[in-house]
């Protein structure tokens, strides 16, 4: 993998974590943190092993995502210290000992029994903080502080604001996710099946499944109406309608979250993918520095409830679809989220470092994020329209009923619904549709 973006703007980045982490440590008086990788799971019963997911902590310092029983030790001064799990082992891949560029910054020690890693740790570390999944382990090794709340949370404040490190990893997960997206459509225009489909973007990717930030969405006709469908069918449909793909990518760590919806023919299902793809370039042009998230996200019910009232399919005058909530049956998930080394990445309900919390909107339980928006934030914005059984069942057995062209409906409901998702950067004077601005070149 290139390593072109680490050499830009890795060391700034390191200097940016390092000043966050040396407040930190001071506010909480606290002499370092150390950071686990993570360790293997394994199935209940079983000696093969889940997929391995590095601690967020953890690759936000560096990129290794696949070395489990490692270890950084964090002061915020000096070099960081890596303790780099490399047993001796002749039944698995063990992980290269690295030489990227990023290894100047470090002290690298090997660490070749896992459970050993005690005579590389601070041997007085009483006012350490461990920061990772395995409490058991923490408590083993004599932690006092494991995942403090007050570290945590200011760690977590802090994320919101991107590097250009992470700016630039996050543009290189979108171009592999872009170039996959446009493998995956010539596959559904093939007429193939969801796993087809599956298979072609992931290739297309040059990764792993299990390195994609999240499972794929891929689903064909009214299977786009089940949000989180993870199901692949593995035959193709009697009739190719619609598709609907939800897939990202990752760099360095960094996530990629794209989704396209396509119609096979042109009609009122492919109209109104237009209307959503207007819709999704107005909200992008109208981020800036200031806005609430919660403004866009009723932006979006407008614009949703625009389309539902040209389109026919309700007969009320948009403020008052969405005033009867009736745009909520067909967009009922919250507009986007903050995005980074996680899919739906922390911070976006907090209002300062210390913890404070901005609850999610009553009216909107939904919405990820609550914060305002501001330089260097990175989110997704994904408005839906939906056709759902169980909802749309909701709606005509309420009051509202009258207000719907139910013989549209019945025709739409074999096209699942339509949702497409970009990823923006905040900057002070515009905002940075970067899904948009890579597509065409990729
Ligand atoms: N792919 C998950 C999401 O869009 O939030
Ligand atoms: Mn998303
Ligand atoms: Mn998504």
């Amino acid at each position: 993998m290139s390593f072109h973006v680490v050499e830009t703007f890795y060391e700034s980045h390191l200097g940016e974590l390092k000043q966050r982490t040396l407040k930190a440590l001071s506010r909480e008086n606290l002499d370092g943190m150390i950071v686990h990788s993570g360790q293997l799971a394994y199935h209940f019963l079983d000696d093969n092993a889940y997929p391995f997911k590095v601690n967020p902590h953890f690759k936000a310092w560096l990129p290794v995502l696949d070395n489990p029983n490692s270890w950084l030790v964090i002061e915020g001064t000096g070099k960081p210290k890596l303790i780099f799990y490399s047993p001796v082992d002749f039944w698995h891949k063990v992980p290269e000992k690295p030489n990227a560029g990023w290894c100047e910054y470090f002290d690298i020690v090997f660490l070749e029994k896992a459970e050993k890693v005690e005579k590389y740790l601070p041997y007085d570390r009483e006012n350490y903080a461990y920061i990772g999944e395995h409490v058991e382990v923490a408590k083993a090794l004599g932690f006092k502080y494991i995942n403090p709340e007050g570290l945590l949370h200011f760690i977590h404040y802090y994320r919101a604001y991107k590097t250009d490190y992470e700016l630039a990893c996050m543009r290189e997960a979108n171009k592999i996710a872009i170039k996959a997206h446009k493998e995956a459509v010539n596959v559904f225009y093939k007429k193939g099946a969801e796993l087809d489909i599956h298979h072609a973007y992931v290739a297309a990717t040059k990764m792993n499944q299990e390195h994609l930030p999240y499972n794929n969405i891929v689903a064909l006709n009214e299977n786009a109406s089940i949000l989180h469908y993870m199901v692949q069918e593995h035959l193709p449909p009697a009739r190719h309608l619609s598709f609907l793909i939800d897939a990202g990518a990752s760099f360095h760590g960094y996530a990629a979250d794209i989704t396209r919806t396509y119609s096979m023919s042109d009609g009122l299902f492919a109209d109104i993918i237009k209307q959503v793809d207007h819709l999704i370039q107005r909200l992008g042009a109208a981020i800036q520095p200031g806005l609430s998230y919660v403004e866009v996200h009723e932006q979006a019910h407008v614009g949703i409830a625009q389309i539902l009232y040209e389109s026919g399919i309700v007969s009320l005058l948009p403020e008052n679809i969405v005033d009867t909530g009736i745009s909520k049956t067909f967009f009922p998930h919250g507009i986007g989220h903050y995005l980074g080394l996680q899919v739906h990445d922390v911070g976006a309900h907090l209002a300062d470092d210390s913890g404070t919390s901005i609850p999610p909107v009553e009216r909107h339980p939904f919405l990820r994020c609550s914060r305002i928006i501001e330089p260097r934030q990175v989110f997704t914005i994904e408005p839906g329209l939906y056709f759902i059984d169980s909802l749309l069942a909701e709606l005509k057995a309420s009051e509202n009923t009258k207000y719907i062209n139910w013989q549209l409906i019945d025709d739409l409901v074999p096209y699942g619904g339509v949702r497409i998702e970009d990823n923006v950067i905040v900057h002070e004077d515009k905002a940075e549709n970067m899904t948009r601005e890579l597509w065409s070149s990729q």
